[in-house]
């Protein structure tokens, strides 16, 4: 089965945007293969959090992701900082990464300007981490967006380069790191703000156009059927005309697992209330039952913290064996078990 990984930044309130466009496909891929995801509040630290929203937000991540269906039988899910082989790792390839290439990341770039009273050296540093986060665990492939592709290569690079240094002229010496590839991710549902259906579901936008996950249903049900379609009255996938209706197909379709096409032959013939209706009813099923199991899981910490154990023990295994591994190469001398 195919590793893949992902770090997940302990953002905390999911929109309807981020559920069918990112978490469903990536609980989803538990089916074929061997996911981790972790929750990486070590990059998060990078820019200043406020302590008791960043400790929040962390359990926010995991009992969303566990609410949404991520099973941590099949898949590992743990907190980065409870691994210290990242760290570990990290302070190594540090040495393997150059200033200049550093310089150019443009994430760290961006950063820097908005946070420019904080240009701090674990900022410089974010993708090193990121890069220790993939090798500790023999990952064939990152699934990310066109952000992040730029540290999926520095890692690679990082990656040949200490393979080739611990290898060259050592006949029959095998490379130490596999090279991950980045993969783009399976792709969900591109939702739209329901006011404004060209534009992406923002969740800076507090307004009638944004779901949020944790919203009441009632909310959900009622800012789905006054979503704003066209004057038309045929419910059809026509993004360039008919944004509205194409977004709520979107939406529907993502929800029930059918495709854009069946989502639409399901509607012909019908009104846009009903229509809207509808799928307001059908992303209340889906998110009802999600609401639910977060709020238990949410007031049930001790369960959380439970799952989040096993997870960091499960991740520990491997990424201890890497860094022994590691350790071994560099000349460092392993602690004595
Ligand atoms: N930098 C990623 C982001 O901002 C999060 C992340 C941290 C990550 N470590 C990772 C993603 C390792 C993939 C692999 O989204």
């Amino acid at each position: 089965m195919k590793k893949i990984l992902s770090g997940i930044q302990p953002s905390g309130r999911p929109s309807l945007g981020n559920y069918l466009g990112a978490i469903k496909p990536q609980v989803s891929l538990q089916d074929e293969a061997d996911v981790t995801y972790f929750i990486a509040d070590l990059h998060a630290i990078t820019v200043r959090q406020d302590p008791a929203e960043l400790k929040k937000r962390t359990y926010a991540v995991a009992a969303w992701y566990l609410a949404c269906g991520l099973d941590p039988e099949k898949s590992t899910l743990f907190v980065q900082s409870h691994v210290p082989a990242h760290a570990q790792l990290g302070w190594i390839l540090n040495t393997f990464a150059q200033m200049g290439e550093l310089e150019r990341m443009t994430q760290f770039k961006d950063k820097s300007k908005r946070h420019s009273h904080n240009i701090n050296v674990g900022l410089f540093g974010y993708p090193v981490l990121q890069a220790a986060d993939i090798l500790l665990y023999n990952i064939d492939a990152v699934p990310v967006g066109e952000d992040q592709k730029q540290h999926i290569e520095l890692t690679r690079d990082i990656a040949i380069r200490f393979n080739n240094h611990y290898t060259q002229g050592k006949e029959g010496a095998k490379p130490i790191f596999v090279v991950p590839e980045p993969m783009l991710p399976k792709t969900g549902a591109r939702v739209k703000d329901l006011q404004n259906p060209t534009a992406k579901m923002s969740k800076s936008i507090d307004g009638k156009g944004t779901i949020f996950m944790e919203e009441d249903v009632k909310s959900i049900a009622k800012k789905i059927r006054s979503a704003v379609t066209d004057s038309g009255s045929t419910v059809e996938y026509d993004v360039a005309n008919k944004p509205g209706i194409a977004n709520l197909l979107e939406i529907y379709a993502t929800v029930q697992n059918i495709s854009i096409e069946a989502a639409q032959n399901e509607f012909s013939g019908q009104q846009y209330g009903a229509f809207k209706s509808t799928v307001a009813d059908a992303v209340v099923a889906e998110i009802e039952p999600i609401q639910k199991r977060f709020n238990e899981l949410m007031n049930h910490r001790a369960e959380l913290d439970k799952i989040l154990k096993v997870g960091a023990e499960k991740a520990n295994i491997q990424a201890e064996r890497t860094l022994q591994k590691v350790m071994r190469k560099v000349g460092l001398v392993p602690p004595a078990v």
